[in-house]
């Protein structure tokens, strides 16, 4: 249920350059001539300054600015010598004994004597990473995913000489922490100090028998949920975290990519890559574990028909996976009925309302998704909006942690299709901050991009989003080659904009609406119909026109006619049956 025109004007808000560049860069030959045209006139586009900026900044010309400013710290460190401050033992410590080796992360500038009561500490010597390295180069909006081109690489974080260290019985942190200033989640240097003690954890720290490790932090904020999560959290106390985290988990975390500007997962469609071994993963994730595909409905029942399409979508892949629909008390007796005949597994959920929104509006009740978070009975759910149909299947998702999704714009992911672990602890910090995270369109997607900003991006491919941003012939024609293909070559198509059931089934009813033209798409209409009339007669039924729909497809298609739009589409002549069994 992806928010298409509210995604739209915020995409209208980027400069337009940007975007059409964003687009295309997928396609391989639109790019040479922009960027030959480019290089002759580089300042006549804002992106492509910034873009090289950025890279020079992370790579070698901003080399004597990062220089200063390493020895401007060391200067301000000389000056604090002699004053530091004193780093008080949290109580909890008194119950782990003594002798204990004690790995310190950036705590060089504070006096850590009262620590040594409890053994010895081992400062853990890094590079700190540069002002200039900002969160949009680990998390680009646009990747090379399909190694069109130069391939995709990720800017380097430093990190300590892990050889240098014997191992540790505790890991201690100082994370820095810039709230309330903006963005203060997104700073590339608390992440640095998270991703530090994780690795020392894994590399270096002592397991005990149930293959935990103890990591105990300083901090004003929470420790980032996405590498230490709450239900490893053993203490609190005033600034003090201690967590016990399980070390296979957190060894698969540190071992993906440290941002979206690779692929969690090189490219499936071709295989180009060659150091992953994709056999060992798939059969990791062949045998059905607590691992279910899982949607939800609440508020109307305008997706009931995207759902049965869904389950039976997924069926046909093939997945021996549970398939479970959270619904709410708006979804008549009957419409459950026709899911669970689809395939779906009924829970009721009662729905979660965001405390911003405005009373009555549409997506007053978006944060019901949160319910996800409560199915304990699962260890692992890939998420699936309803508005998808899965044309391949998706087993090899459960291979992946929280948070795995494709990319959606600027750093944000897309929330239509997740890799979520459901823990009530988690359900429970979602609820504690609806009031103070701000999504920026009012839905689960900018909430849960807040909480987490640190993600593990999937090939576009899982979650082929149906938009044209660029309006160009070829991207049109690379698309929908795409979404016809068959065999298919995407694992799904996202129906954005208005949805194929809710239009006649001569053709893509986004046509008709000036703002919702990006959206039209007659080949992945076309799928979608002969998926449908390929589901059940009595399932069908529930993909009918209801009265109101269509007085509005005849007055948007009038409207369309008026507008004069030069694809025509509005002189389709409709035979569309529906149009003479209405549905209530
Ligand atoms: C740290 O504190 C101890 C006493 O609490 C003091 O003796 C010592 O000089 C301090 N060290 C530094 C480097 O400030
Ligand atoms: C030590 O630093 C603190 C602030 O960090 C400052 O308030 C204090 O005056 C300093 N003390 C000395 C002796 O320099
Ligand atoms: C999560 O909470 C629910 C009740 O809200 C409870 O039934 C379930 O057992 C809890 N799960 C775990 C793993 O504690
Ligand atoms: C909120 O949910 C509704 C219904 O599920 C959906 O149509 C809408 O796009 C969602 N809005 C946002 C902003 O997520
Ligand atoms: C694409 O752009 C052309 C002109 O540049 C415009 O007339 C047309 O309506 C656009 N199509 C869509 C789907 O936005």
């Amino acid at each position: 249920m992806t928010e298409g025109l509210s995604l739209q004007k915020m995409m209208k808000t980027t400069p337009s350059k940007a975007l059409v560049i964003r687009i295309n860069l997928v396609f391989l030959a639109f790019f040479l001539v922009i960027y030959a045209s480019l290089l002759l006139r580089p300042s006549s586009s804002v992106y492509f300054q910034n873009a090289a900026s950025l890279v020079r900044c992370s790579l070698r010309e901003c080399h004597h600015k990062m220089k200063t400013v390493l020895e401007e710290n060391q200067a301000t460190k000389q000056k604090l010598k002699g004053n530091m401050t004193k780093i008080e033992v949290p109580s909890f410590m008194n119950n782990m004994g003594k002798g204990m080796k004690i790995g310190m992360v950036n705590m060089d500038e504070d006096n850590v004597s009262d620590w040594k009561i409890h053994g010895e500490t081992i400062p853990i010597y890094f590079e700190r990473v540069s002002e200039y390295f900002k969160w949009e180069d680990l998390f680009p909006e646009w990747i090379d995913e399909e190694e069109e081109l130069e391939g995709t690489s990720c800017p380097e974080i430093p990190m300590p000489d892990f050889k240098a260290y014997d191992d540790m019985d505790i890991i201690v942190a100082k994370l820095p922490c810039k709230y309330p200033q903006e963005l203060w989640n997104r700073e590339v240097f608390r992440l640095q100090v998270h991703l530090i003690a994780a690795n020392l954890a894994v590399k270096k720290g002592r397991r005990d028998w149930s293959w935990k490790t103890k990591v105990v932090f300083w901090s004003k904020c929470r420790p980032m949920l996405e590498l230490f999560r709450c239900n490893d959290l053993v203490r609190q106390e005033g600034d003090w975290w201690f967590y016990e985290p399980e070390m296979s988990w957190l060894e698969q975390k540190v071992s993906l990519p440290i941002g979206s500007c690779k692929l969690a997962l090189p490219l499936w469609a071709k295989g180009i890559d060659e150091i992953y071994d994709m056999s060992k993963i798939q059969s990791t994730t062949r045998t059905a574990k607590r691992e279910a595909y899982v949607t939800v409905l609440h508020s109307s029942e305008s997706y009931v028909c995207g759902a049965i399409a869904l389950a039976q979508s997924l069926r046909q892949t093939g997945t021996k996976r549970d398939l479970i629909i959270l619904l709410d008390r708006s979804i008549s007796q009957p419409k459950r009925d026709a899911l669970a005949a689809a395939g779906w597994q009924i829970r009721l959920i009662k729905r979660i309302r965001n405390p911003r929104a405005e009373k009555d509006s549409y997506n007053e009740y978006n944060y019901s998704k949160f319910r996800l978070w409560q199915l304990t009975d699962y260890d692992k759910i890939i998420f699936i909006d309803s508005d998808i149909i899965v044309l391949r299947n998706l087993d090899i998702l459960f291979h992946f942690p929280q948070m795995t999704a494709i990319g959606n714009d600027v750093w944000i992911f897309n929330s239509g299709i997740m890799v979520i672990e459901p823990s009530n602890c988690t359900f429970n910090f979602l609820m504690d901050r609806r009031s103070d995270i701000i999504s920026y369109n009012g839905g689960d997607q900018g909430f849960l991009n807040e909480v987490f900003v640190w993600w593990h991006r999937l090939p576009r491919r899982v979650n082929f989003l149906k938009n044209f941003w660029a309006n160009t012939t070829l991207e049109a024609s690379v698309k929908n080659e795409l979404f016809g293909a068959d065999p298919p070559k995407v694992y799904s198509i996202h129906y954005l904009g208005l949805k194929p059931w809710n239009c006649y089934r001569d053709y893509d009813c986004n046509w008709n609406i000036g703002d919702q033209r990006v959206y039209a798409s007659d080949v992945a209409h076309k799928r979608w119909w002969k998926f449908h009339d390929g589901m059940d007669e009595n399932l069908q039924k529930f993909c009918g026109l209801t009265k109101q729909r269509k007085i509005e497809l005849e007055w948007e298609r009038k409207m369309a006619r008026e507008m004069g739009f030069s694809d025509e589409h509005w002189k389709i002549y409709i035979t569309d049956s529906r149009r003479k069994h209405l549905i209530n």
